[in-house]
């Protein structure tokens, strides 16, 4: 196919002709594809059915977990996240099922209480946050219940552009945090580099209790290749900037999300304080689960052997999408994207003013995306170009058809758009 940009009127109206027909057949379908949330597919959740049959309730120093109590998560689990993620046990607190429910009650926490003997972050007229864009809705939902302003802050090769952080951290108290997901992050696929983690840990802030919300959600889930993240704890130690840290990391797709355990980490300090709220809002979390995650997942060495199962799941189906958009646009360049070496997404970007519109035209004819705009804070996305597409639920025959139906609609748009410039 030649490039859109070498097609004089006549050819791009018939090319459209050509298009639209396709586009007509489809809506003829009546398909229901989803290409729109990260979810693991029935493949992926089968990898741990055995957790199902783990009745235990006994801990290792032979504590009955049916009952109240142990607020900071079973030593065994402990050891296991530390483990895995080479963090002191000390520092990790075993939650409930959602590390998007430990991010919400640590800001709610922070807003309410706020740091040790920091102010309360409601009694200070203005709060703003650092955003990663494009990012993670959930993260920007979050920020915006709490009418924090968002700040976007681009996303770069090496993970975001950190001189913009260092000056505006340096230069303004009212910014408390920034909101980061380090490795194969949603929706880029972006893994934060040895310097820009440094750098996080090393610069100047001018609000005191500045946080980084580090959530490592995808810390295990490598699919083209295998990145080592630069322990942001071992970075902070550096500086004596722990305190910075609040580290998130939950099972929810490494077996069942919504059915795992999720955990906080941080400095001492932060556990500490953490714990005198949390103490107020739970007895414990779920410890029968916490005992089956560490009985099902074992070791580190069998988790790694996990989750190499699921990226021999996930593969063929990121070989699909790539694939097809390199075919359709290899040598038409009217949409960019990156290929993530890991994570549960590719984010493309269309010419200027037709995300909002592909995403539209996609779902009439039975394709469901993430809506346009979602990866920005407020669903902002001033150019609208950017799109999250998520391979990983659907088989690998829906997930060719709704990939070609996406590229469908991309050429449609697009076309529509040089004609209504006359841009030819
Ligand atoms: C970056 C990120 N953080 C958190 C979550 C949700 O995690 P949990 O299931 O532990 O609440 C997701 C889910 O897609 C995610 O992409």
């Amino acid at each position: 196919m030649k490039s859109f940009k070498n097609l004089c009127k006549e050819e791009l109206l018939k090319e459209r002709e050509n298009l639209q027909k396709q586009y007509d057949n489809y809506l003829k379908e009546n398909l229901d594809l989803d290409m729109s949330r990260g979810k693991p597919c029935k493949e992926q959740l089968d990898l741990s059915n055995d957790i199902l049959n783990i009745n235990d309730y006994i801990s290792r120093d032979n504590i009955d977990l049916r009952n109240y109590g142990i607020l900071d998560g079973i030593k065994e689990a402990k050891k296991l996240f530390a483990d895995i993620l080479d963090i002191d046990e000390n520092n990790i607190i075993i939650g409930g099922n959602s590390t998007l429910n430990m991010i919400y009650d640590a800001i709610a926490r922070l807003y309410m209480f706020g740091y040790m003997d920091n102010t309360p972050w409601c009694k200070l007229s203005k709060i703003k946050f650092l955003c990663p864009v494009p990012g993670y809705d959930r993260h920007f939902d979050i920020l915006e219940k709490f009418g924090f302003e968002m700040i976007n802050i681009p996303i770069t090769e090496n993970g975001i552009n950190m001189d913009m952080v260092e000056n505006l951290c340096k230069n303004d108290e009212a910014i408390k945090g920034i909101i980061c997901v380090p490795l194969y992050s949603n929706p880029t696929g972006t893994c934060y580099s040895k310097e820009t983690v440094e750098r996080l840990a090393k610069m100047e802030t001018k609000a005191k209790d500045f946080k980084i919300f580090w959530d490592n959600a995808y810390a295990l889930h490598y699919i083209y290749e295998k990145i080592e993240l630069y322990n942001i704890f071992d970075a902070c130690k550096k500086y004596n900037t722990q305190d910075r840290i609040l580290y998130f990391f939950s099972t929810s797709k490494i077996n069942f999300p919504g059915g795992g355990v999720s955990i906080l980490a941080g400095s001492d300090n932060t556990i500490k304080d953490t714990l005198k709220h949390l103490s107020k809002q739970t007895i414990g979390y779920d410890k029968i689960n916490q005992l089956k995650t560490v009985k099902f997942l074992k070791n580190k060495e069998n988790t790694l052997k996990l989750m190499e199962a699921h990226s021999n799941i996930l593969k063929p189906k990121f070989d699909i999408v790539l694939n097809t958009l390199e075919e359709n646009f290899k040598n038409n360049p009217i949409l960019k994207w990156e290929k993530p070496k890991g994570g549960y997404f590719v984010s493309v970007d269309t010419l200027e003013g037709l995300a909002k519109k592909v995403v539209a035209m996609c779902k009439e004819v039975g394709v469901v995306l993430t809506d346009a705009g979602s990866t920005y804070p407020k669903k902002i996305d001033i150019n609208d170009t950017n799109i999250r597409i998520a391979p990983s639920f659907p088989s690998l025959e829906e997930l060719q058809k709704a990939i070609n139906i996406f590229c469908l609609c991309v050429k449609i748009a697009t076309i529509d758009k040089m004609l209504a410039e006359n841009n030819l």
